[in-house]
Protein backbone atom coordinates (compact mmCIF):
# COMPACT_ATOMS: atom_id res chain seq x y z
CA UNK A 1 0.00 0.00 0.00
CA UNK A 2 2.68 2.35 0.83
CA UNK A 3 3.84 2.96 -3.33
CA UNK A 4 0.27 4.66 -3.80
CA UNK A 5 0.09 7.83 -4.99
CA UNK A 6 -1.98 10.59 -2.86
CA UNK A 7 -5.01 11.93 -4.67
CA UNK A 8 -6.07 15.76 -4.48
CA UNK A 9 -9.23 17.42 -5.85
CA UNK A 10 -7.92 20.14 -8.33
CA UNK A 11 -11.49 21.78 -8.94
CA UNK A 12 -14.83 21.68 -8.62
CA UNK A 13 -17.94 22.91 -10.44
CA UNK A 14 -21.30 22.89 -10.07
CA UNK A 15 -24.61 24.20 -12.27
CA UNK A 16 -28.06 24.34 -11.09
CA UNK A 17 -30.73 25.27 -13.76
CA UNK A 18 -32.39 28.36 -14.05
CA UNK A 19 -36.06 27.91 -13.33
CA UNK A 20 -36.64 28.05 -8.96
CA UNK A 21 -39.66 26.03 -7.58
CA UNK A 22 -40.93 27.59 -4.60
CA UNK A 23 -43.41 25.26 -1.95
CA UNK A 24 -45.94 27.51 -2.31
CA UNK A 25 -45.10 26.56 -6.18
CA UNK A 26 -45.82 23.14 -5.12
CA UNK A 27 -48.87 23.92 -3.04
CA UNK A 28 -50.84 24.53 -6.17
CA UNK A 29 -50.18 21.46 -7.71
CA UNK A 30 -50.61 19.08 -4.74
CA UNK A 31 -52.22 19.19 -1.46
CA UNK A 32 -49.35 20.66 0.69
CA UNK A 33 -48.06 24.05 2.28
CA UNK A 34 -45.00 25.65 2.68
CA UNK A 35 -45.19 24.65 6.32
CA UNK A 36 -44.97 21.08 6.03
CA UNK A 37 -42.30 21.19 3.83
CA UNK A 38 -40.25 23.59 5.31
CA UNK A 39 -40.67 21.45 8.91
CA UNK A 40 -40.55 18.08 7.96
CA UNK A 41 -37.38 18.28 5.30
CA UNK A 42 -35.93 22.56 5.41
CA UNK A 43 -36.59 22.53 1.86
CA UNK A 44 -37.92 25.86 0.68
CA UNK A 45 -37.33 25.50 -3.04
CA UNK A 46 -35.86 23.48 -5.96
CA UNK A 47 -34.34 24.36 -9.26
CA UNK A 48 -35.93 22.03 -12.25
CA UNK A 49 -34.23 21.73 -15.89
CA UNK A 50 -36.23 23.28 -18.66
CA UNK A 51 -37.81 20.00 -20.73
CA UNK A 52 -34.95 20.33 -23.07
CA UNK A 53 -32.15 20.22 -20.81
CA UNK A 54 -30.93 17.15 -20.11
CA UNK A 55 -28.60 15.30 -17.38
CA UNK A 56 -25.65 15.35 -19.71
CA UNK A 57 -26.17 18.72 -20.19
CA UNK A 58 -25.74 20.04 -16.20
CA UNK A 59 -22.98 17.67 -16.12
CA UNK A 60 -21.26 19.12 -18.73
CA UNK A 61 -21.67 22.84 -17.33
CA UNK A 62 -20.98 21.53 -14.01
CA UNK A 63 -17.51 19.79 -15.45
CA UNK A 64 -16.68 22.76 -17.03
CA UNK A 65 -16.19 24.62 -14.18
CA UNK A 66 -14.52 22.51 -12.50
CA UNK A 67 -11.67 21.78 -15.42
CA UNK A 68 -11.40 25.66 -15.41
CA UNK A 69 -10.77 25.73 -11.65
CA UNK A 70 -8.69 22.69 -11.75
CA UNK A 71 -6.53 23.76 -14.75
CA UNK A 72 -6.15 20.26 -15.63
CA UNK A 73 -6.56 20.60 -19.34
CA UNK A 74 -9.73 18.61 -20.84
CA UNK A 75 -7.31 16.20 -23.34
CA UNK A 76 -5.56 15.28 -20.11
CA UNK A 77 -8.98 13.83 -18.38
CA UNK A 78 -8.33 10.04 -18.47
CA UNK A 79 -11.60 9.17 -16.68
CA UNK A 80 -15.12 10.58 -16.75
CA UNK A 81 -17.63 9.05 -14.08
CA UNK A 82 -21.03 10.21 -14.03
CA UNK A 83 -23.22 9.32 -11.28
CA UNK A 84 -26.66 9.61 -11.99
CA UNK A 85 -30.05 8.24 -11.18
CA UNK A 86 -31.75 9.66 -13.76
CA UNK A 87 -29.49 8.90 -17.10
CA UNK A 88 -30.10 10.59 -20.56
CA UNK A 89 -30.63 7.23 -21.80
CA UNK A 90 -30.17 3.66 -20.45
CA UNK A 91 -27.93 3.37 -22.72
CA UNK A 92 -25.00 4.60 -23.58
CA UNK A 93 -23.84 6.28 -20.77
CA UNK A 94 -24.47 9.81 -19.45
CA UNK A 95 -20.67 10.30 -19.54
CA UNK A 96 -20.36 9.04 -22.66
CA UNK A 97 -22.77 12.56 -23.38
CA UNK A 98 -20.16 14.64 -21.13
CA UNK A 99 -16.98 13.38 -22.83
CA UNK A 100 -18.13 14.33 -26.66
CA UNK A 101 -19.89 17.60 -25.15
CA UNK A 102 -16.23 18.60 -23.38
CA UNK A 103 -14.30 17.21 -26.63
CA UNK A 104 -12.11 14.58 -23.91
CA UNK A 105 -10.95 12.33 -26.09
CA UNK A 106 -8.47 10.34 -24.01
CA UNK A 107 -11.02 9.33 -21.41
CA UNK A 108 -12.88 6.12 -20.80
CA UNK A 109 -16.59 7.60 -20.09
CA UNK A 110 -19.31 5.26 -18.09
CA UNK A 111 -22.01 6.33 -15.35
CA UNK A 112 -21.86 4.58 -12.09
CA UNK A 113 -25.84 4.05 -10.22
CA UNK A 114 -25.66 4.23 -6.03
CA UNK A 115 -28.37 6.92 -6.05
CA UNK A 116 -27.66 9.77 -3.50
CA UNK A 117 -24.08 7.94 -2.65
CA UNK A 118 -22.87 7.94 -6.02
CA UNK A 119 -20.49 10.71 -6.17
CA UNK A 120 -18.81 9.46 -3.75
CA UNK A 121 -18.89 5.60 -4.76
CA UNK A 122 -17.16 7.40 -8.11
CA UNK A 123 -14.68 9.74 -6.30
CA UNK A 124 -13.33 6.05 -4.37
CA UNK A 125 -13.05 3.76 -7.93
CA UNK A 126 -11.32 7.55 -9.12
CA UNK A 127 -8.71 8.01 -6.15
CA UNK A 128 -7.90 4.06 -6.51
CA UNK A 129 -7.33 4.93 -10.49
CA UNK A 130 -4.99 7.54 -9.43
CA UNK A 131 -3.20 6.01 -6.62
CA UNK A 132 -2.20 3.10 -8.51
CA UNK A 133 -1.15 5.25 -10.97
CA UNK A 134 -3.46 3.42 -13.44
CA UNK A 135 -4.79 6.82 -15.09
CA UNK A 136 -3.77 10.29 -14.15
CA UNK A 137 -6.56 12.87 -13.85
CA UNK A 138 -9.91 12.10 -13.50
CA UNK A 139 -13.54 14.07 -13.76
CA UNK A 140 -16.21 13.12 -11.28
CA UNK A 141 -19.49 14.08 -11.79
CA UNK A 142 -23.33 13.75 -9.99
CA UNK A 143 -26.02 15.04 -11.91
CA UNK A 144 -29.46 14.24 -11.99
CA UNK A 145 -32.81 15.55 -14.01
CA UNK A 146 -34.91 13.29 -10.70
CA UNK A 147 -38.11 16.15 -12.16
CA UNK A 148 -38.15 13.82 -15.45
CA UNK A 149 -39.09 10.82 -12.96
CA UNK A 150 -40.55 12.34 -10.34
CA UNK A 151 -44.91 11.34 -9.83
CA UNK A 152 -45.96 15.16 -9.51
CA UNK A 153 -49.38 13.77 -8.16
CA UNK A 154 -47.58 12.51 -5.04
CA UNK A 155 -47.19 14.72 -2.41
CA UNK A 156 -45.04 12.17 -0.48
CA UNK A 157 -42.24 12.47 -2.73
CA UNK A 158 -43.00 15.38 -5.93
CA UNK A 159 -41.92 17.93 -2.46
CA UNK A 160 -38.21 16.51 -2.02
CA UNK A 161 -36.03 16.56 -5.55
CA UNK A 162 -34.57 18.82 -7.57
CA UNK A 163 -32.26 19.16 -10.79
CA UNK A 164 -28.84 19.81 -10.70
CA UNK A 165 -24.91 19.03 -11.29
CA UNK A 166 -21.58 19.12 -9.19
CA UNK A 167 -18.22 17.88 -9.97
CA UNK A 168 -14.98 17.29 -9.08
CA UNK A 169 -11.50 17.11 -11.05
CA UNK A 170 -9.27 14.66 -9.20
CA UNK A 171 -5.05 14.33 -10.13
CA UNK A 172 -1.91 12.90 -7.75
CA UNK A 173 -1.30 15.49 -5.00
CA UNK A 174 1.96 17.79 -5.11
CA UNK A 175 4.07 18.01 -2.14
CA UNK A 176 2.51 20.38 0.09
CA UNK A 177 -1.21 19.45 -1.53
CA UNK A 178 -3.92 17.89 1.06
CA UNK A 179 -5.50 14.59 -0.39
CA UNK A 180 -8.12 12.19 0.25
CA UNK A 181 -7.19 10.63 3.59
CA UNK A 182 -10.14 7.87 4.12
CA UNK A 183 -13.31 6.55 2.46
CA UNK A 184 -15.87 4.12 3.25
CA UNK A 185 -18.48 2.72 1.59
CA UNK A 186 -20.97 0.20 1.79
CA UNK A 187 -24.57 -1.61 0.61
CA UNK A 188 -27.48 -3.45 2.22
CA UNK A 189 -29.15 -4.72 -1.43
CA UNK A 190 -32.18 -6.40 1.42
CA UNK A 191 -33.73 -2.97 1.38
CA UNK A 192 -33.92 -2.17 -2.35
CA UNK A 193 -37.58 -1.84 -1.59
CA UNK A 194 -37.68 1.55 0.42
CA UNK A 195 -36.89 3.58 -2.12
CA UNK A 196 -36.56 3.22 -5.88
CA UNK A 197 -38.03 3.57 -8.95
CA UNK A 198 -40.09 0.42 -9.98
CA UNK A 199 -40.79 0.63 -13.26
CA UNK A 200 -38.85 1.21 -16.76
CA UNK A 201 -35.90 -1.56 -16.35
CA UNK A 202 -36.14 -5.09 -17.71
CA UNK A 203 -37.76 -5.82 -13.89
CA UNK A 204 -41.47 -4.32 -15.04
CA UNK A 205 -41.30 -2.30 -18.55
CA UNK A 206 -43.30 -0.04 -18.88
CA UNK A 207 -46.28 -0.83 -21.33
CA UNK A 208 -49.64 0.47 -22.95
CA UNK A 209 -51.37 -1.44 -19.53
CA UNK A 210 -49.45 -0.03 -17.08
CA UNK A 211 -48.11 3.34 -18.63
CA UNK A 212 -50.50 5.76 -16.52
CA UNK A 213 -49.52 3.87 -12.80
CA UNK A 214 -46.18 6.10 -12.38
CA UNK A 215 -44.03 3.23 -12.20
CA UNK A 216 -40.81 4.99 -13.47
CA UNK A 217 -40.42 7.79 -10.78
CA UNK A 218 -39.46 7.72 -7.42
CA UNK A 219 -41.14 5.72 -4.67
CA UNK A 220 -40.15 5.67 -0.96
CA UNK A 221 -41.36 4.91 2.14
CA UNK A 222 -40.13 7.92 3.69
CA UNK A 223 -39.75 7.22 7.53
CA UNK A 224 -38.08 4.10 7.47
CA UNK A 225 -35.37 5.82 4.75
CA UNK A 226 -34.94 8.20 7.47
CA UNK A 227 -34.05 5.47 10.28
CA UNK A 228 -30.97 4.08 8.03
CA UNK A 229 -30.27 7.61 7.33
CA UNK A 230 -29.22 8.40 10.44
CA UNK A 231 -27.23 5.29 11.27
CA UNK A 232 -25.43 4.35 8.54
CA UNK A 233 -24.36 8.34 8.00
CA UNK A 234 -23.42 8.25 11.47
CA UNK A 235 -21.21 5.20 11.01
CA UNK A 236 -19.76 6.21 7.92
CA UNK A 237 -18.56 9.23 8.83
CA UNK A 238 -17.30 7.83 12.29
CA UNK A 239 -15.37 5.28 10.26
CA UNK A 240 -13.26 7.86 7.94
CA UNK A 241 -12.89 10.21 11.04
CA UNK A 242 -11.24 7.19 13.05
CA UNK A 243 -9.28 6.16 9.70
CA UNK A 244 -8.07 9.27 9.33
CA UNK A 245 -7.37 9.64 13.36
CA UNK A 246 -8.87 12.70 13.59
CA UNK A 247 -11.35 13.82 16.35
CA UNK A 248 -14.42 15.40 16.37
CA UNK A 249 -13.34 18.78 17.62
CA UNK A 250 -10.54 18.65 14.57
CA UNK A 251 -13.04 18.50 11.84
CA UNK A 252 -13.90 22.12 9.82
CA UNK A 253 -16.87 21.03 8.76
CA UNK A 254 -19.16 18.36 7.30
CA UNK A 255 -20.58 18.10 4.25
CA UNK A 256 -23.65 15.65 4.09
CA UNK A 257 -25.99 14.30 1.54
CA UNK A 258 -29.01 17.08 1.46
CA UNK A 259 -32.24 14.97 1.54
CA UNK A 260 -33.85 16.18 5.38
CA UNK A 261 -32.38 18.72 7.62
CA UNK A 262 -33.27 16.32 10.86
CA UNK A 263 -30.98 13.81 9.10
CA UNK A 264 -28.80 16.35 8.68
CA UNK A 265 -29.31 17.50 12.41
CA UNK A 266 -29.44 14.34 13.79
CA UNK A 267 -25.77 13.21 11.81
CA UNK A 268 -24.66 16.37 13.32
CA UNK A 269 -26.10 15.20 16.82
CA UNK A 270 -24.57 12.16 16.69
CA UNK A 271 -20.65 12.98 15.68
CA UNK A 272 -20.70 15.81 17.63
CA UNK A 273 -19.67 18.52 15.37
CA UNK A 274 -22.04 22.28 16.09
CA UNK A 275 -24.60 22.47 13.50
CA UNK A 276 -22.19 25.79 12.27
CA UNK A 277 -19.41 23.34 11.04
CA UNK A 278 -21.94 21.43 8.88
CA UNK A 279 -22.53 22.67 5.57
CA UNK A 280 -26.71 23.12 4.64
CA UNK A 281 -27.72 24.26 1.03
CA UNK A 282 -30.81 22.04 0.66
CA UNK A 283 -33.35 24.86 1.74
CA UNK A 284 -32.34 25.98 -1.97
CA UNK A 285 -32.46 23.08 -4.02
CA UNK A 286 -34.09 20.07 -2.17
CA UNK A 287 -32.84 16.99 -2.78
CA UNK A 288 -30.63 16.21 -5.97
CA UNK A 289 -29.56 12.66 -5.19
CA UNK A 290 -26.14 11.86 -6.47
CA UNK A 291 -25.74 15.97 -7.14
CA UNK A 292 -26.47 17.05 -4.18
CA UNK A 293 -23.05 16.23 -1.93
CA UNK A 294 -21.07 17.59 -5.30
CA UNK A 295 -22.94 20.52 -5.57
CA UNK A 296 -22.76 21.36 -1.47
CA UNK A 297 -18.89 20.62 -1.58
CA UNK A 298 -18.32 22.66 -4.87
CA UNK A 299 -21.00 25.75 -3.11
CA UNK A 300 -18.87 25.29 0.49
CA UNK A 301 -15.05 25.84 -1.36
CA UNK A 302 -16.37 28.58 -3.54
CA UNK A 303 -18.27 30.14 -0.34
CA UNK A 304 -14.53 29.90 1.74
CA UNK A 305 -16.66 27.44 4.08
CA UNK A 306 -13.33 25.52 4.25
CA UNK A 307 -9.41 26.98 3.55
CA UNK A 308 -6.18 24.97 2.51
CA UNK A 309 -5.23 22.35 4.74
CA UNK A 310 -8.86 21.82 6.95
CA UNK A 311 -10.12 18.88 7.46
CA UNK A 312 -13.27 17.99 5.85
CA UNK A 313 -15.76 14.91 6.11
CA UNK A 314 -18.58 14.07 3.37
CA UNK A 315 -20.75 11.31 3.78
CA UNK A 316 -24.25 10.34 1.88
CA UNK A 317 -26.79 7.68 1.86
CA UNK A 318 -29.09 6.26 -0.58
CA UNK A 319 -31.40 4.34 -2.88
CA UNK A 320 -29.87 0.53 -2.17
CA UNK A 321 -29.46 1.17 -0.18
CA UNK A 322 -25.55 2.71 -0.44
CA UNK A 323 -24.16 5.16 1.96
CA UNK A 324 -20.52 6.50 2.03
CA UNK A 325 -18.18 9.09 3.48
CA UNK A 326 -14.81 10.66 2.93
CA UNK A 327 -12.42 12.28 5.38
CA UNK A 328 -10.35 14.88 3.27
CA UNK A 329 -7.46 17.32 3.95
CA UNK A 330 -8.17 20.58 2.03
O1 LIG B 1 -32.05 10.83 -0.76
C1 LIG B 1 -32.32 9.54 -0.31
C2 LIG B 1 -32.60 9.53 1.10
N1 LIG B 1 -33.92 10.03 1.38
C3 LIG B 1 -34.17 10.44 2.58
O2 LIG B 1 -33.28 10.48 3.37
C4 LIG B 1 -35.58 10.83 2.96
C5 LIG B 1 -35.88 10.30 4.34
N2 LIG B 1 -37.23 10.56 4.81
C6 LIG B 1 -37.67 11.81 5.07
O3 LIG B 1 -36.98 12.78 4.85
C7 LIG B 1 -39.04 11.96 5.70
O4 LIG B 1 -39.52 10.70 6.08
C8 LIG B 1 -40.08 12.65 4.77
C9 LIG B 1 -39.75 14.12 4.63
C10 LIG B 1 -40.09 11.98 3.42
C11 LIG B 1 -41.48 12.55 5.38
O5 LIG B 1 -41.49 13.11 6.69
P1 LIG B 1 -42.15 12.32 7.90
O6 LIG B 1 -42.04 13.18 9.07
O7 LIG B 1 -41.52 10.95 7.96
O8 LIG B 1 -43.67 12.27 7.48
P2 LIG B 1 -44.60 11.00 7.15
O9 LIG B 1 -44.20 10.36 5.86
O10 LIG B 1 -44.63 10.12 8.35
O11 LIG B 1 -46.01 11.69 6.97
C12 LIG B 1 -46.62 12.40 8.06
C13 LIG B 1 -47.93 12.97 7.55
C14 LIG B 1 -48.82 11.94 6.85
O12 LIG B 1 -50.16 12.23 7.19
P3 LIG B 1 -50.89 11.34 8.33
O13 LIG B 1 -50.85 9.93 7.83
O14 LIG B 1 -50.09 11.56 9.57
O15 LIG B 1 -52.26 11.96 8.36
C15 LIG B 1 -48.61 12.25 5.40
O16 LIG B 1 -49.72 11.90 4.61
O17 LIG B 1 -47.68 13.99 6.61
C16 LIG B 1 -48.44 13.73 5.42
N3 LIG B 1 -47.68 14.25 4.29
C17 LIG B 1 -47.80 15.52 3.84
N4 LIG B 1 -48.55 16.56 4.23
C18 LIG B 1 -48.42 17.72 3.58
C19 LIG B 1 -46.77 13.59 3.54
N5 LIG B 1 -46.26 14.43 2.60
C20 LIG B 1 -46.89 15.62 2.77
C21 LIG B 1 -46.78 16.86 2.12
N6 LIG B 1 -47.56 17.89 2.56
N7 LIG B 1 -45.94 17.07 1.09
Amino acid sequence: MSDLLSVTIAGTGSYLPERVMTNDDLAQIVDTSDEWITSRTGIKERRIAAEDETTSDMATAAARKALEQSGVAVEDIDMIIVATITPDTLTPATACYVQDNLGARQAMAFDISAACSGFLYAMKMAKRMIASGAIQNALIIGAEKLSAFTNWTDRNTCVLFGDGAGAAVMRAAQPGEGSIIATDIGSDGAQTDILNIPGGGSRCPITLENANDHLATLGMQGREVFKHAVTRMKNAANAVIERAGWAAEDIALVIPHQANLRIIDAIADRLSVPNERVFVNLHKYGNTSAAAVAIALDEAHREGAFKKGDKIVLVVFGAGLTWAAAAIQW
